[in-house]
């Protein structure tokens, strides 16, 4: 043993005394550098040592916080532990359950409101299950929601631009500012966390969560997704009472699914995640994003398809070591039980999940709906994972709590505060939606001075969107009761989304325009303005030509959702329009790029893409009337000219399908958008 190592150790000294004689002129020259290096950061630290004594600013916060958490985590049972790792559903756990249980936290699913859903119920009814969960448990539990476009599914709140219209406003301030409002709002309605931004790096136009990023680059979801997460959490003060905890998902690469599908499989290599998806993960956690949500999909890494929830490699050595994420992570809707298609939550998905690095289980309680896969869930845990590994999760959900400051003054932060009331739907947020909507839109083609639109036109207005609050909303929005939510429905009214639609804001604003809702009679103006788009989806029925026996939809969605233009609902209308002969202005709902027929590109005069608005419809209306406030809206993504460009993407790497935009003609380019 011992002489051999001698013989490693010589063998290896002879080998560094060649490298030496070879390259010695270079050694001394580095050397040599070093040493001036060294000399120059020493006179600066001596400098430094001079000047500034040291000030006494009290105890590191930080280390306040990582105090206070490990006295919490004392002082908890093992059950107790464990039971911090579980989301529950709000309509599947009771209050008793709950509060005997000190489950870490409650969420709502997508589709599920509250009756009366108002802000002021929201709060009561969270309050009065915290009250009960700090009673009996002392640890706060924090409520989630998905807050994704204001906290849009409770009434009466601000609806902003879903994030591909932020992509083409492209303003990291407006993000920001949106984010805070997006906070406040969210908090008075006594919810503390939310299940936003998507970061995702959409690149293919076929997938139905599209516009929940921000568009097909890294670099605006990381600049986004950084800003919106700053202005959710506070500028890095959870602490604040108008902060909610914000999250980056869905982790990672949820963009790239092969053909669109939801929820599908990646199929790059390494270095394509690390350069287009993974970027604005990077950001989120510069921003101190409080957490990060694994998606339901799979990524097929080196031949072998490996589901997200379950991926060490990419939620621990990535996520944590490599980018120093010290939040929690969450795992998707049931995605631990959907691991391998199973449904259930098996011993393997769960002790794979958790040690992956999965901290806390959103458990929807789908199947039975009894309790039996959060108490499946817990025990497993138990039995196959170490009491070490289970602190480090719940010390991570813990730090948020902390961060949060839920727990000073007899838990005060983490009930509601009724003073945040005044500040949903105020008129500072209105004007905030507004100006968020005004910097969203893109003009793509203004031929003839179609825009802007003059005092002396005399104007048709026509298309049943313009008048539809549901419409111009999308998924992610309260909806016409129970379910509706989720999905968006265009049939919701102002009484379910506060504001006004574009159709109520010409009227208050223009004494030139006719409401012709069907387009029947164009020739009574001399300018249409045709207003259509698609249908409100999300998750799964948004896909294109997705089959919907698979997902729950509102009726109206038609037969399937579809990237075609000539698709959409009220398409006959514009149609009319055109062959009426007046000028036509198009203005295009959508929640994507649409495929717009060559020939019916040519034949109308303007086109604006107005994405999905929200609540101010005067957004819109400020723009197209001659006044001083210009399009400044930007592609954020690429718009394809047929159906068989997609996926067609800037920046497009070898191992990624499709086109690369540079080498092709798209009907429009990426970063396009006229000015008058
Ligand atoms: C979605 C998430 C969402 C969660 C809770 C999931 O199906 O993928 O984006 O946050 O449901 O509604
Ligand atoms: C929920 C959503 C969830 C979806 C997943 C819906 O019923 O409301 O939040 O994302 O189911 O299947």
């Amino acid at each position: 043993m011992r002489s051999r190592r001698n013989v490693a150790t010589s063998g290896r000294t002879e080998q560094l005394v060649r490298i030496f004689m070879k390259n010695r002129s270079l050694i001394l020259l580095a050397i040599i550098l070093q040493l001036l290096l060294l000399g120059c950061s020493d006179d600066s630290q001596k400098d430094e040592e001079n000047t500034d004594e040291p000030e006494d600013t009290g105890p590191d916060p930080e280390v306040v916080v990582e105090e206070t958490v490990d006295e919490l985590l004392e002082g908890l049972t093992l059950d107790q532990k464990i039971a911090q790792m579980v989301q529950a559903r709000y309509q599947r756990v009771s209050l008793t359950d709950l509060s005997e249980t000190c489950y870490g936290s409650v969420f709502v699913g997508g589709g599920e409101e509250l009756v009366p859903n108002t802000p002021e119920n929201w709060a009561k009814t969270i309050d009065t299950l915290q009250q009960a969960v700090v009673d009996n448990c002392g640890i706060p539990l924090l409520f989630g929601i998905d807050a994704v476009h204001g906290n849009a599914k409770v009434t009466g709140s601000t609806v902003f631009p879903h994030g591909i219209g932020l992509g083409a406003a492209g303003d990291e301030d407006l993000a920001q500012r949106v984010g805070r409002a997006v906070g406040i709002e969210t908090r008075a309605a006594g919810i503390h966390w939310t299940f936003a931004p998507a970061v995702s790096v959409a690149r293919d136009e076929r997938w139905g969560r599209t516009y929940e990023g921000y568009a097909e680059t890294p670099e605006l979801n990381a600049t986004l997704g950084a800003a919106m997460i700053r202005g959710m959490q506070g500028d890095d003060d959870l602490s604040d009472v108008g902060s909610i905890a914000a999250t980056a998902k869905h982790y990672v690469g949820d963009g790239g699914n092969e053909d669109g599908i939801n929820p599908g499989v990646n199929n790059f290599g390494e270095e394509t995640m690390r350069a287009i998806h993974l970027p604005p993960y990077e950001a989120a956690v510069e921003a101190k994003v409080a957490a990060v949500m694994p998606s339901y999909h799979q990524w097929n890494r080196d031949g072998e398809s490996i589901y997200m929830s379950i991926d060490k490699y990419t939620i621990t050595d990535i996520l944590r070591d490599e980018l120093g994420f010290d939040g929690f992570v969450i795992s998707d809707w049931d995605a631990i039980a959907r691991v391998d298609g199973i449904e259930t939550y098996e011993a393997e998905n769960v002790t794979a999940a958790v040690e992956a690095g999965i901290d806390m289980a959103m458990i929807p309680e789908q199947g039975t709906g009894d309790g039996e896969d959060m108490e499946t869930f817990m025990k497993h845990v138990e039995e196959n994972i170490s009491e070490e590994m289970i602190d480090e999760a719940v010390r991570r959900i813990l730090r948020i709590k902390v961060r949060m400051d839920l727990f000073a003054d007899d838990f005060k932060k983490a009930f509601s505060d009724e003073s945040l009331l005044d500040q949903v739907y105020s008129e500072a947020h209105q004007a905030l939606a507004r100006e968020a909507v005004q910097k969203s839109l893109v003009l793509l083609k203004n031929d003839n001075d179609a825009l802007p639109l003059k005092d002396s036109d005399d104007i048709v207005l026509a298309g049943p969107w313009a008048d539809k609050m549901g419409a111009q909303a999308g998924g992610w929005t309260a909806g016409l009761g129970d379910g509706d939510g989720w999905q968006g429905n265009a049939n919701s009214t102002t009484g379910q989304i506060v504001g006004e639609t574009i159709r109520d804001a010409f009227e208050a604003t223009n004494d030139n325009v006719t409401w012709d809702e069907d387009g029947e009679a164009f020739d009574r103006g001399d300018k249409a303005v045709v207003v259509i788009g698609e249908m409100p989806y999300a998750e799964g029925v948004g896909d294109h030509g997705a089959d919907l026996s698979d997902w729950w939809a509102p009726n109206d969605i038609g037969p399937f959702a579809s990237v075609y233009l000539a698709d959409q609902p009220n398409y006959e209308i514009l149609t009319n329009a055109i062959d009426s002969g007046v000028q036509v202005v198009l203005v295009i709902i959508s929640g994507r790029p649409l495929i717009i027929e060559e020939a019916i590109n040519d034949s109308v005069d303007a086109i604006v893409a107005a994405w999905l608005p929200g609540s101010r419809g005067q957004g819109v209306v400020d723009v197209l009337n001659d006044n001083d406030i210009n399009f400044t809206g930007k592609l954020p993504h690429t718009w394809p000219a047929t159906f068989e460009q997609i996926p067609i993407n800037v920046n497009k790497q070898d191992d990624e399908p499709g086109l690369d935009a540079d080498d092709a003609t798209p009907l429009y380019p990426f970063g396009h958008g006229l000015s008058y």
